[in-house]
C-alpha cells in the first residue's frame, strides 16, 4: 500500500468504473511512452526516473553548500520564478514552523527570502532594504538563465552583494542554479566563479523541485532531503504498475479526464492547512502551464480551507457547475489541541469539550466534502499521513507524474508552454529589445 491514497467515492456518480476502464488502453499506451528507454519523451521525463536516478556526487555537495550558508548567513535570498521557484518555497513553506520569519528561535537555518518572481519595484527595493545589514547568501535559480525577472534581481542584488562582500566575497556568497549546457547564467557565473548546480536539460522548470532547483534551498531551510528523496522512491514504486487500477497516480489523471469530458473544467485544490498554501501555487503552476494549450484543459485554482470556506465557498457551493474538488487530506498534524471545558460557557463552546481542534478541522473538512458533493461539485481526496519531508517528496512524485500522464490524455505535450512566449514576445517589443 502506498504512502499517499486516493479516495474517489465522493466524486458522485460522475465517475464510473466502466469510464475509467474504457480510458485504460491509453493509459497503457501513455505509461508505455513514458518509460520507454529512446522514446520521444525522453528529452523532458529525466523527472521520471530522478528519485532513483539523480546524480549523488551534485546531492552532497547541495548538503555541503547549505551547511555553509547555514552557518555564514542570516538570509538566503532565493531568486527564481514559476517552475524555478514555487517546489522549494512550497516546501518550505508546508515543512518550517508558520512563523519561522518572525522568530529565529522557530527555524532550523537562515531565513529564506524570495526575489525575481515578480517586477515590483516596491517589492524588491523592499528585499533590498531587509538585507541591507544582515549577512546573506544569494541562490538564483534559472533553467534558461535569461527569464527577465529573475535576470533583473538579480542584477541588482549581485551589485548590492560587490558592494557589500567586494567581488569575491560575493562570489563565496553566490550559487547559481541552472542548465549548465547553456543559457546568459552559465556564462556569467562560470566568469565571476560562482558555484554552480545543473537543472538537467531534460528536466523542464515545473517539473525540477528535486533537482538542485528545489534540493539547495529545501536543505539551506533544515529540511531533510534524504528523506525527501526516499519519499519520492516510494512514491516511483507505488506508481509504478501500468495497471489503471492499481494505480492511484494514474487513476486520479483518468477521474480528472472523465470529470472534465462532463463538463467539469475548473479543478480546486484544496487544503486545510494553511502551511499549503504555497503547495497549491506550485500545483497550479505545474498543471497549468502542462495542460492549458489548444484551447483545451482544465483550469487549476487553489483554495485554503476552513479560511476561504467564508468566501469563495459560497461559489463552490452554488455557483456555476464546472468544478471539482481535489482535497489534501493530511492525516496527523504537526502539533494538535484540545479545547478544554469552560464553567462558565459564555461562548456556547462547552459542546466541544474534549475534543481536539484537528478533529473539528476535519469535522468541517467532511461537511465541506458532503455539501460540495450535494451541491454537484465532485471531490476526489488525496490522503497524506502526515506534513513532513517524505510524504513532500511523495506527493510532488504523484502530482508531476499524474499531471504528465493526464496531459498527454488531453492529447497535449504536458512539457512545453508555448503560451508563456506571447506576453514576453509583447513585453520585449514595447521595451525595445533588439530583435523584437
Ligand atoms: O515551468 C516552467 O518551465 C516555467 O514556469 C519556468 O520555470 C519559468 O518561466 C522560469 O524559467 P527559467 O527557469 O528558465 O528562469
Amino acid at each position: 500500500m502506498g504512502m499517499l491514497k486516493l479516495d474517489l467515492t465522493h466524486a458522485g456518480d460522475l465517475v464510473s468504473e466502466q469510464e475509467l476502464e474504457s480510458l485504460k488502453p491509453q493509459v497503457d499506451s501513455v505509461h508505455y511512452n513514458l518509460h520507454k528507454d529512446n522514446g520521444p519523451e525522453n528529452e523532458h521525463t529525466g523527472w521520471l526516473d530522478l528519485p532513483n536516478n539523480y546524480d549523488k556526487e551534485e546531492f552532497e555537495k547541495i548538503k555541503e553548500c547549505a551547511s555553509k550558508i547555514r552557518s555564514d548567513s542570516e538570509i538566503l535570498v532565493l531568486v527564481g520564478v514559476g517552475g524555478s521557484y514555487l517546489g522549494a518555497r512550497a516546501a518550505i513553506d508546508a515543512l518550517s514552523h508558520s512563523f519561522s520569519h518572525l522568530d529565529k528561535s522557530k527555524r532550523n537555518g537562515p531565513w529564506i527570502i524570495y526575489a525575481g518572481n515578480s517586477m515590483s519595484s516596491t517589492y524588491l527595493s523592499e528585499v533590498m532594504e531587509i538585507i541591507e545589514n544582515r549577512d546573506i547568501s544569494l541562490n538564483v535559480v534559472s533553467k534558461s538563465g535569461s527569464t527577465t525577472e529573475p535576470a533583473l534581481a538579480f542584477r541588482m542584488l549581485r551589485t548590492h552583494m560587490e558592494e557589500k562582500y567586494g567581488e569575491r566575497g560575493a562570489a563565496e556568497r553566490i550559487y547559481t542554479t541552472t542548465d549548465t549546457n547553456h543559457g546568459a547564467l552559465k556564462k556569467l557565473s562560470d566568469r565571476k566563479g560562482y558555484t554552480a548546480f545543473d537543472i538537467p536539460s531534460n528536466i523542464g522548470g515545473r517539473y525540477s523541485v528535486l533537482t538542485a532547483a528545489g534540493l539547495l534551498p529545501i536543505a539551506t531551510a533544515g529540511i531533510d532531503i534524504d528523506s525527501m528523496m526516499k519519499g519520492a522512491r516510494q512514491a516511483f514504486a507505488d506508481y509504478s504498475t501500468p495497471d489503471l487500477f492499481s494505480n492511484d497516480c494514474y487513476l486520479y489523471a483518468a477521474a480528472r479526464n472523465v470529470l472534465y469530458k462532463k463538463s467539469k473544467t475548473t479543478e480546486i485544490l484544496v487544503n486545510y492547512e494553511p502551511n499549503l498554501h504555497y503547495f497549491g501555487e506550485w500545483w497550479k503552476q505545474l498543471y497549468g502551464e502542462s495542460e492549458g494549450k489548444g484551447q483545451n484543459g482544465i483550469f487549476p485554482a487553489s483554495v485554503n480551507f476552513t479560511t476561504d470556506l467564508h468566501s469563495i465557498g459560497q461559489y463552490i457551493q452554488d455557483g456555476i457547475r464546472n468544478i471539482f474538488e481535489t482535497v489534501l487530506c493530511v492525516e496527523t498534524p504537526k502539533k494538535n489541541l484540545n479545547i478544554e471545558t469552560d464553567e462558565e460557557d459564555l461562548d456556547g463552546l462547552n459542546f466541544l469539550s474534549d475534543k481536539s481542534l484537528d478533529y473539528i478541522n476535519k469535522t468541517a473538512m467532511i461537511s465541506a466534502i458532503k455539501a460540495h458533493v450535494d451541491g454537484g461539485t465532485p471531490n476526489l481526496i488525496v490522503e497524506v499521513p502526515a506534513l513532513d519531508a517524505a510524504s513532500f517528496g511523495s506527493l510532488v512524485y504523484f502530482f508531476e507524474k499524474a499531471c504528465a500522464v493526464s496531459g498527454y490524455l488531453f492529447g497535449v505535450n504536458p512539457f512545453d508552454q508555448p503560451g508563456v512566449e506571447k506576453f514576453k514576445n509583447n513585453m520585449f517589443r514595447l521595451l525595445g529589445k533588439p530583435g523584437y
